[in-house]
């Protein structure tokens, strides 16, 4: 049973307050766990609760978040439990009573939930990815590695927020890794050789002067070719454009680049792209309430790539089950403080599965020394973790623990190609 339950501010990878808990068993277990905070978020995510106070961290404290941790939520839930997530988490939900989460906060909510199955596991003296997912996790994820950042996670004009490698030929975790570090180190001299600066944006990846998604999509495959490996074989790219940012009044607004599309010629724009680049997948390639647009890039390449809604479902499962009814795409985006706690999270999943669509564990851009996200990939074995570039620790200590699970796992490890066709629905 849980006997105590504290927290704390901590700092996240932008330098901006988060919480982090911590829950004590009866036996002495212990789990602790920090939580992440995006940046373009979705609509319909649960509420980060934020202090403010404009005297303290620009407004962005959570004390109040740790405030209810140390108050109302170790009131309600010291005794309960914790091998029981599912229990514990609804109690959490209903405490809360709100359904954006934002009476305690998603952020208070969700650090509780993980930080409790990280007890639970401590006390079954197994890892969190064998707790959570049984003797036949094994499988680790193919890695979505963000390695130059636009939008609103850096300060150049690129209007796409993401352009990613994935080391689909890889055939282990760690040579995954190597070759996405082999990749970004050849695109660093590439950017230097070309008169460009090599600072990195907010997920670890360049955030070079480019306007095109052409120009910064030359830059990865020249890059992944000199690296020694073959664009479309052994790295396949995927971009998240993250589309919601840039739709303003029913047209997408490409302020970098200087052009107005229509929802019309911005698919076809993409469908372009999809056409000369091996791009293996896109992730909210149209802005999340634009449902005729969802509609007409699943129609146009639904059938070919990887589609992944992350605006247009924050993780939560009723509107996954309601994208899977309309086709809006074939793969879903999971960030565990979207929905706030750890068993939604998994439903997510699970719901995206029984469709037949993927599910991609993630990250957000702003993060910390946390790697639950890792084990949380290969408890489900959902074959995708999106957890940014090959620099800045708080996006490596995700590859770092990947690794050690790999090592773990020895000849039981195995590694996901990732989106195949095979893999993605129409
Ligand atoms: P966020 O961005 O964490 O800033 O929301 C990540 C994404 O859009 O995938
Ligand atoms: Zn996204």
């Amino acid at each position: 049973a849980i006997t105590r339950i504290t927290a704390r501010q901590v700092l996240d990878s932008r330098g901006n307050p988060t919480v982090e808990a911590d829950v004590e068993l009866a036996d002495g277990s212990f789990g602790s766990a920090a939580v992440p905070s995006g940046a373009s978020t979705g609509a319909r995510e649960a509420v980060e609760l934020r202090d403010g106070d404009p005297e303290r961290y620009l407004g962005r404290g959570v004390l109040r978040a740790v405030g209810y941790i140390r108050g109302e939520i170790a009131d309600a839930v010291v005794g309960r439990d914790a091998e029981d997530q599912p229990g514990l988490d609804a109690a959490l939900v209903e405490l809360d009573g709100t359904a954006d989460r934002s009476r305690l906060g998603a952020n208070a909510l969700l650090g509780v939930s993980l930080a409790a199955a990280k007890a639970a596991a401590a006390a079954h003296r197994l890892p969190l990815y064998a707790y959570l997912g049984g003797p036949g996790a094994r499988l680790l994820p193919m890695p979505m590695m963000n390695i130059v950042n636009g939008g609103r996670h850096a300060d150049n004009p690129l209007d796409f927020q993401e352009f990613m490698i994935a080391p689909i030929g890889a055939s282990t975790f760690g040579d995954a890794v190597r070759m996405g570090a082999e990749v970004f180190h050849t695109l660093r001299g590439r950017l230097l050789d070309a008169g460009h600066g090599t600072g990195v944006g907010d997920e670890g990846g360049f955030a070079p002067e480019l306007r095109t998604a052409e120009e910064a999509l030359d830059f990865v495959v020249d890059a992944i070719g000199r690296a020694g490996y073959r664009p479309g074989t052994d790295l396949g790219i995927i971009i998240d454009p993250a589309a919601s940012e840039f739709f303003r009044d029913g047209a997408y607004r490409y302020d970098g680049e200087g052009v107005v599309r229509t929802v019309e010629e911005h698919v076809e724009h993409l469908a372009k792209l999809v056409d000369a680049y091996p791009i293996v997948s896109l992730e909210d390639p149209v802005a999340e309430d634009d449902r005729a647009g969802w509609r007409l890039v699943t129609d146009r390449l639904g059938g070919r790539i990887q589609l992944t809604g992350d605006d247009v479902y924050c993780s939560r499962e009723p509107l996954v089950r309601e994208g899977i009814r309309e086709r809006w795409g074939n793969s879903v985006l999971v960030k565990v403080n979207q929905v706030g706690t750890l068993t939604e999270a998994l439903d997510t999943i699970e719901a995206a599965h029984r469709a037949g669509w993927t599910a991609v564990v993630s990250h957000r851009s702003g993060e910390t020394e946390d790697t639950t996200i890792a084990d949380l990939a290969v408890a489900t074995g959902c074959g995708q973790i999106k957890t940014g570039s090959l620099s800045r620790s708080d996006r490596t200590a995700k590859y770092n623990r990947l690794l050690r699970i790999e090592e773990q796992l020895g000849s039981r490890a195995r590694y996901s190609a990732g989106p195949r066709p095979d893999q993605v629905q129409a």
